[in-house]
């Protein structure tokens, strides 16, 4: 199917590595300009090279812009960086950090690292970017959400509370839509593979001198209610928000669509 992105731009945050990457990766690879993001200059350098060598045509533009988005000035700067680099057709809502913690070892610091980095992030990048959308009556704001939003871990509330709230912050944005061509969509992805993952999980291996993959088997395992009984990969959920992000989805808004590898067990 040819997603008829070429010559269109996207902003994906967190875009260094794991899902954030293969999102801008996908875009890329159809043809559309993108700007990565991340914390650290080098590294979003790097992305940026990693991308522009794999673009299909020189009409490919490949940016970076590095800002920690938990800091508010730190988005200011990086919004005024992004305009200064043209219209933003598709806004990809991808940045957020996860980990596990009893829920009362999380302080009101923690709770605000995350809110700001999972939601707040969310918040000010489509208030800054959806009206210009609405305005040239066309254009995508995509959410990474998880399944952690409706089904709330124990070991990670603080987590799931962010994805729950940007579920409806989705839900409430799409309504904003009503008679353009924007849509707003959020995939709530399920165990992913991803570097930040990958990363965690051969930390947990050191610290207990357990065998990487080993672990990485267990964990799967850990979640029974999984159809697909492994980890996703990090391109299984880039493909979909490829699809969301290009003219083809235009009858999908305001929608969660779920890439979880089954893992929730709802009807809906
Ligand atoms: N992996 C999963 O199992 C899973 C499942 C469902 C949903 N998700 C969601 O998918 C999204 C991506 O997860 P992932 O697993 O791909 O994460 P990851 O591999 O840890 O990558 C996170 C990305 O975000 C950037 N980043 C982190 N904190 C930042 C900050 N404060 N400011 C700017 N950039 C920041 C990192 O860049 P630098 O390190 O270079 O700064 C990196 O590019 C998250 O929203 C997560 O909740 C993940």
């Amino acid at each position: 199917m040819d997603l008829d992105l070429t010559g269109r731009t996207a902003f994906v945050s967190g875009s260094t590595q794991g899902i954030g990457h293969a999102v801008a990766a996908a875009l890329v690879a159809e043809g559309m300009s993108v700007v990565v993001h991340g914390r650290d200059a080098g590294r979003v350098e790097d992305a940026v090279a990693r991308l522009v060598a794999a673009a299909p045509s020189p009409a490919v533009r490949v940016h970076g812009i590095a800002a920690d988005v938990a800091e508010r000035t730190e988005v200011g700067r990086l919004l005024a960086e992004l305009d200064a680099l043209g219209p933003v057709d598709v806004l990809v809502n991808n940045v957020g950090l996860f980990g596990v913690a009893a829920f009362t070892d999380v302080a009101d610091d923690e709770w605000h690292r995350y809110l700001e980095v999972n939601l707040m992030s969310a918040v000010r990048l489509s208030r800054h970017l959806l009206p210009p959308m609405l305005e040239r009556g066309w254009g995508r704001v995509l959410f990474v959400g998880s399944e952690s939003g409706v089904d709330v871990p124990a070991n990670m509330v603080h987590y799931g509370v962010t994805k729950a709230a940007l579920l409806a912050l989705g839900n409430g944005l799409a309504k904003l839509t009503r008679g353009t061509a924007v849509t707003v969509n959020t995939v709530l992805g399920g165990p992913t593979w991803s570097d930040g993952v990958a990363d965690a999980v051969e930390g947990l291996a050191r610290q207990q001198g357990l065998d990487p993959a080993a672990l990485r088997t267990a964990l799967a395992a850990e979640r029974p209610t999984s159809l697909l009984g492994r980890f996703i990969e990090p391109d299984e959920l880039a493909g979909l928000l490829a699809y969301l992000a290009s003219p083809r989805s235009s009858a999908v808004n305001g929608a969660a669509l779920r890439a979880d590898g089954g893992v929730l067990t709802t009807l809906l």
